[in-house]
């Protein structure tokens, strides 16, 4: 376990995403329903989907809208059993904390 902080507190805002270089890692943090965390490169042609439009868990790649569990990664369409890593998220008093 290796918990690093990755964010402010309230530094993403309710049903919205932000991307986070951690690790020469580039991480996606959603905040829908508790934090969620999960690589942010689209496996289509690595657009980030942490700005994508979220509907429920689904959020959208911006680029050619391919669709995302922001909980699972799971990829929605297109190819089966194609999954996004994804981390667990604490929030703590001082921040927001993934592991890596
Ligand atoms: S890069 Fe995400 S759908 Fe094309």
């Amino acid at each position: 376990m290796t918990w690093k902080k990755i964010a402010e507190k309230n530094e993403i805002s309710v049903g919205k995403g932000k991307a986070f270089k951690i690790d020469g890692k580039q991480i996606a943090i959603f905040n829908q329903d508790g934090y969620h965390a999960l690589d942010d490169l689209c496996v289509h042609q690595d657009g980030s989907i942490a700005p994508g439009k979220l509907d429920g868990d689904i959020v959208e790649c911006p680029l050619h809208f391919w669709h995302y569990n922001i909980k699972t990664g799971e990829l929605k369409d297109y190819i089966k059993g194609v999954k996004l890593a994804t981390y667990p998220v604490q929030l703590k008093d001082d921040g927001i904390y993934v592991d890596v």
